[in-house]
C-alpha cells in the first residue's frame, strides 16, 4: 500500500498519513515524505499502529535524536526517552504526567538545542475529550502586520523551565513540579522569536507562550507585554485545531512551527475506566537524519 499524505483539516496545517505500517519495512523515500510532511504541515497523524517502546523510539529517531525528559520519574522502565502521560492514579501513584501541560507551550523550548518534534503513541484514550490543541505558528507569523514583523525580527527570547503565566508549582496550570535535584538542572537558554524552521526554512513564531520569560535587551514589563500580545494573536481560534487520537494512533507535532496545549482530564482510579488515558511520548532534538 502506497504512502499517502492528505490534509487533516482545512488548509495546509495538519496531515493524515495513510499506507504506513510500523510492522513493515518502509523505504527511505517514504520516510522522507513522512518526516517532511511534519516539517511542512506542522502536525501529522498515523492511525492504527502497533508500537512497543523500542519500535516507537526507532520511529522517533527518524525525526531527530530522542532525548530523556527532565521528569525522570515518569520514564517507561528501561527507556529513558519514553515518557508516560496519563490521568490514571492507582493506590495514590500517578501512572504518568497528567497535570503539567494544559497551557500553551512548546515542548523543550527550555533547552538548547530545543526540541524538534514530539511523537505521541496512544495506548488508551478516553471515551470523550482528551484532544491536544495545536496552533499553527507558520500562519500566525505570516498574518502579523508588517510593522510587527519588522519589530520582532531578530529579537532573542529567554526561556527556562516553567509556565510564565502560572509559577505556582502546586497549581494545575503550572509546569509539572520538579524534584529538588531536577530544579538544580534548570538554566536559562535563548532562542529567536521569529525562528526559521531548521529544515523547511519557513519563518514561524517560536515559543511565545510557556517557557518564554523575557527578551534580550528589553525591559521585563515591555517584553512580557509583547510576548503576551503575540501569544493572544497566535492562539486565536483560526490558528487552532483539535488533534484527536484513538488507541494505536501516533501523532507527531513539529515543535519549530506549532504551539500546543493538552485538554485537562479528571484523574481516574483504574486503567479500565472508560475515561482513562495513557500515552507514550518521545521528544527529539536536532535534525532528522533524513534531512541532514
Ligand atoms: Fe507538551
Amino acid at each position: 500500500m502506497a504512502l499517502e499524505v492528505r490534509p487533516m483539516w482545512e488548509g495546509s496545517f495538519g496531515a493524515e498519513i495513510s499506507g504506513f505500517d510500523m510492522t513493515r519495512e518502509t523505504g527511505q523515500e517514504d520516510w522522507r515524505r513522512l518526516v517532511g510532511a511534519s516539517h511542512t504541515h506542522g502536525v501529522i497523524r498515523l492511525r492504527g499502529q502497533k508500537a512497543d517502546p523500542a519500535a516507537l523510539l526507532r520511529l522517533a529517531s527518524r525525526f531527530g535524536t530522542p532525548v530523556p525528559h527532565i521528569l525522570t520519574h515518569f520514564h517507561v522502565e528501561g527507556h529513558s526517552a519514553v515518557l508516560k502521560l496519563s490521568n490514571i492514579v492507582t493506590d495514590g501513584k500517578q501512572w504518568g504526567i497528567y497535570d503539567g501541560a494544559n497551557y500553551w507551550h512548546t515542548d523543550m523550548a527550555f533547552e538548547d538545542p530545543p526540541g524538534a518534534a514530539t511523537i505521541v503513541y496512544a495506548l488508551k484514550t478516553p471515551r470523550q475529550g482528551g484532544a491536544t490543541r495545536v496552533a499553527d505558528m507558520y500562519a500566525a507569523y505570516d498574518e502579523l502586520p508588517d510593522a510587527m514583523k519588522k519589530r520582532i525580527d531578530g529579537l532573542v527570547v529567554l526561556h527556562h523551565y516553567g509556565n510564565r503565566d502560572d509559577l505556582d508549582e502546586n497549581s494545575t496550570g503550572s509546569a509539572s513540579k520538579l524534584t529538588d535535584e531536577q530544579k538544580k538542572q534548570v538554566r536559562n537558554v535563548f532562542h529567536r522569536l521569529v525562528r526559521p524552521h531548521p529544515v523547511a526554512g519557513r519563518k514561524a513564531l517560536y515559543g511565545v507562550s510557556g517557557s518564554s520569560f523575557g527578551i534580550v535587551g528589553m525591559p521585563d514589563d515591555e517584553a512580557i507585554d509583547l510576548l503576551n500580545e503575540l501569544k493572544a494573536h497566535a492562539t486565536q481560534e483560526r490558528y487552532v485545531r483539535e488533534l484527536e487520537y484513538g488507541p494505536g494512533d501516533i501523532a507527531v507535532w513539529d515543535t519549530s512551527c506549532t504551539l500546543h496545549a493538552a485538554t485537562p482530564l479528571a484523574p481516574v482510579d483504574s486503567p479500565d475506566d472508560p475515561m482513562a488515558r495513557l500515552l507514550h511520548r518521545v521528544s527529539v532534538k536536532g535534525r532528522s537524519p533524513l534531512f541532514s
